[in-house]
Parts: C-alpha cells; sequence; structure tokens
C-alpha cells in the first residue's frame, strides 16, 4: 500500500543529480522488495526562487508538513547569492523547513568504510574504523538569534548582527536526543560548547550536566570546550562515541568530521523533531555537503552522502532497518569492488560519473538483497 508518503525536493546544482540516484533506488523497492512509496516533488532554495520568488512557497511547506518524510538534495549557489536580504537567499528556504517543522535534532554519523581508508587525508590508522555521531542543534542558536541584520550606524560606519541565544528546554531537548543514542552505541556523550567565553555555553553545560544526573547517569558524559574538541577530533577521532553541541559549532564540526570518512561527498544526515502522541515525527533527510557548484551539471557528484540519507531515512521515519542495510551494504560492496567518483578516487581504482556510481549500487542491491 502506497501509504509511506515522501516529500522529494532536490533543490539546486548537485542536488537533482544525487537525488535522481535516490529516485532508482525508489524504483527498485518497489520492484523488488515490493515496498511502495507516494512521491510528491517540489521546488526548494534557488529553484524555488527562479520558479516562484521565494525560496520555499508557503505550498511547498504545507507539503512537507503533511508528508511522513522529506528528501532534499542541496540549494543554494553563486546565481542567488544575494550579498544583503538573507530572506531572499536559497539557504533561507532550507532554514525556514527546519524551524517550521521543528527539526532540532540532526543526526550526522560519520563513519569510515574500510574501502576508503586511504581517501581520507588523515593517516589510516588515526581513523580505520571510526564510526561517530554528531547531534547538532538545529533550530536554535546563532542562526535564529534575534536581533540580527546589517545596519548603518553613522560616520559610513554599519554594524552586523547576530544573536547566540539558548534556552534550558531547546538545551535538554536535543542533550535528551543525543544520550538516548548514545545509549544505543557506545554509550559514552561529549558535549561540546565554549562554556568557557559564553553564557549561551555555560547555560548548555549546566543543563546537559543537570540532565545527566537526572535521567543518564549511566552514560558516559564529558564536556569539552569546541576548540579543543575541533583539535582532538583531527588528532584522536576514535575517542568520540556520540558528540552534541549548538547549531553553529555542530556545522562545523561535521564539515571537519566528513573529512575522515574520505569526503563531503559521504556523510548523511538526518534532521528529527520532536515525536507525536502516535510516536511518529517530522523528518527530513539530507547529505551535509551542498550544491557544490564547482561540479554541478557534469554528472561527477558522489551520490552515497544522499543515499546514505535515504537509508537513514527507511530506518528512522519507515522502520525499514533491513532495507537499510541493504543500501549501506550495496554501497560498501560498490566501493570495496574499487568504484570511485573523482572526491574519492585512489591510485588503481576505476573513477565512474554519478550515474554510473548509480546503475553499481543499483546491481548490488540486486545481489545483496538475493
Ligand atoms: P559544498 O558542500 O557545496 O562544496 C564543498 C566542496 O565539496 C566542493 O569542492 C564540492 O565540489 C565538494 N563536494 C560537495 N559535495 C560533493 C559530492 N557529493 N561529491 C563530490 N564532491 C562534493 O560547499 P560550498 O561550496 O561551501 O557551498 C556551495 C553552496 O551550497 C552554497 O550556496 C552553500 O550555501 C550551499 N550549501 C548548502 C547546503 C545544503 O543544502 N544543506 C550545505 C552546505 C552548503
Ligand atoms: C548544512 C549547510 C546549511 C547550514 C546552510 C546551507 C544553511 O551548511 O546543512 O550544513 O549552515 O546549516
Ligand atoms: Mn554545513
Amino acid at each position: 500500500a502506497a501509504n509511506k508518503k515522501l516529500l522529494f525536493l532536490p533543490g539546486d546544482g548537485i542536488g537533482p543529480e544525487v537525488m535522481r540516484q535516490v529516485r532508482r533506488v525508489i524504483d527498485w523497492m518497489d520492484r523488488k522488495r515490493k515496498i511502495t512509496f507516494d512521491v510528491s516533488e517540489g521546488l526548494v532554495g534557488g529553484a524555488a526562487i527562479d520558479a516562484h520568488g521565494v525560496p520555499l512557497s508557503d505550498a511547498t511547506l504545507a507539503e512537507a508538513l503533511a508528508v511522513d518524510a522529506v528528501m532534499l538534495g542541496a540549494v543554494g549557489g553563486p546565481k542567488w547569492d544575494n550579498p544583503t536580504d538573507y530572506t531572499k537567499r536559497p539557504e533561507a528556504g532550507l532554514l525556514a523547513l527546519r524551524k517550521e517543522l521543528g527539526l532540532f535534532a540532526n543526526l550526522r554519523p560519520a563513519v569510515v568504510f574500510d574501502a576508503l581508508v586511504d581517501a581520507s587525508t588523515l593517516k589510516p590508522d588515526v581513523i580505520r574504523g571510526l564510526d561517530i555521531l554528531i547531534v547538532r542543534e538545529l533550530t536554535g542558536g546563532v542562526y535564529f538569534g534575534e536581533p540580527r541584520g546589517i545596519t548603518d550606524i553613522g560616520n559610513g560606519e554599519r554594524r552586523g548582527v547576530n544573536t547566540q541565544v539558548y534556552t534550558t528546554s531547546e538545551i535538554r531537548r536535543v542533550a535528551r536526543v543525543a544520550f538516548e543514542l548514545a545509549r544505543k552505541r557506545g554509550n559514552k556523550l561529549c558535549s561540546m560548547e565554549k562554556a568557557n567565553v559564553m553564557e549561551s555555553g555555560l547555560l548548555w553545560r549546566q543543563e546537559v550536566t543537570k540532565l545527566h544526573q537526572e535521567e543518564f547517569q549511566d552514560v558516559e558524559l564529558s564536556h569539552m570546550y569546541a576548540d579543543n574538541g575541533a583539535m582532538q577530533l583531527l588528532k584522536n577521532p576514535k575517542q568520540f562515541d556520540v558528540i552534541v553541541t549548538d547549531n553553529l559549532f555542530g556545522d562545523i564540526l561535521s564539515d571537519e568530521a566528513a573529512m575522515m570518512t574520505g569526503s563531503l561527498g559521504m556523510l548523511p544526515s538526518a534532521s528529527l523533531g520532536a515525536p507525536d502522541a502516535n510516536g511518529n515525527r517530522k523528518a527530513l533527510y539530507e547529505p551535509v555537503h551542498g550544491s557544490a557548484p564547482d561540479i554541478a551539471g557534469r554528472d561527477l557528484a558522489n551520490p552515497c552522502a544522499t543515499l546514505l540519507s535515504f537509508a537513514m531515512c527507511l530506518r528512522y521515519s519507515f522502520n525499514l532497518d533491513e532495507d537499510a542495510k541493504l543500501i549501506e551494504r550495496a554501497i560498501q560492496n560498490v566501493l570495496g569492488g574499487g568504484m570511485r567518483t573523482a572526491d574519492i578516487m585512489a591510485p588503481g581504482m576505476a573513477r565512474c560519473s554519478t550515474t554510473v556510481m548509480g546503475d553499481s549500487i543499483l546491481r548490488e542491491l540486486d545481489k545483496v538483497a538475493s
């Protein structure tokens, strides 16, 4: 039965190219696994600006609120880089989606596939077997704090303002998600902020500590200043299991973690809201990378991050863990077989396009599913 409602928002740049590969996997699931999704498609980001003059239309937002899950490619690009009005940028569409859907918990797992140990710029011993999870707060902090804006303050001077702000409930709900996930993994949580310089960071540390005392004493909790955390991630990433951090630090640290996996093109993400009375939560799945204007339109992008995001979608929104594992295994095997998009290319491997990577993963899906 087609009761699984998905909204596809391919977006800009390489977004549509990598999302096309997800569409093929969905067709494959329909044919081979008898699992059918009801997929609708909409515009977001620059594509929506071109069509409707806004990066997220009310109709698309309404659709996103109505479906079981949203799959997003990427937004943004030089064509729409409006340096003054941030509400008219493609990125504002994505931020509005996150905010309106209440997607406060952003899960960004960084897993190093054995076949890609050499694709990272870090030494093999440092990253082999790495499996960490960054939980990034996604609807608060300096991304949304008021006041914000650029104002003239006289004498030819201007002032650019953003506000870092967190409340106790915002901190507690994302920390709770991170503690619960840690319990299902290595039972270790490291919280990162700048409690040494910022009141919002101090409150973050106090609330995480309090929640730990109250409900999660069985989880091993540590705290780190985010600058040290950035360094420790490069020095010895395997010391971490789950990391919980704010919106901006999480954005930066997850790009850093991406390079351990070999490429930004490998990192998936899930953005989750609070469960409703029936245990369902709003959710959006997207690769961590952006629209990659430098390679867009050339069939060069690595579709793995987006396909792995779809695997997270199957797992978290549809409880299809077995099918999620099939996709993950197929990707692992294809990489193990030496197939490489340009971003993870290594000597002796076969360089391939986005489409051919998709072909190979589909062929491998047939094998692992039988
Ligand atoms: P980016 O992630 O788009 O690209 C950074 C570098 O990584 C580029 O060299 C790119 O070619 C490479 N890369 C990224 N994804 C890849 C993939 N799948 N396969 C191979 N190589 C890949 O970041 P940027 O260049 O800083 O930003 C470009 C635009 O994307 C900006 O408008 C930015 O705001 C936007 N952006 C959007 C999202 C999103 O939609 N979630 C995330 C980040 C950036
Ligand atoms: C990400 C991106 C976004 C962010 C931008 C495009 C709004 O960098 O998803 O990591 O900063 O959150
Ligand atoms: Mn980012």
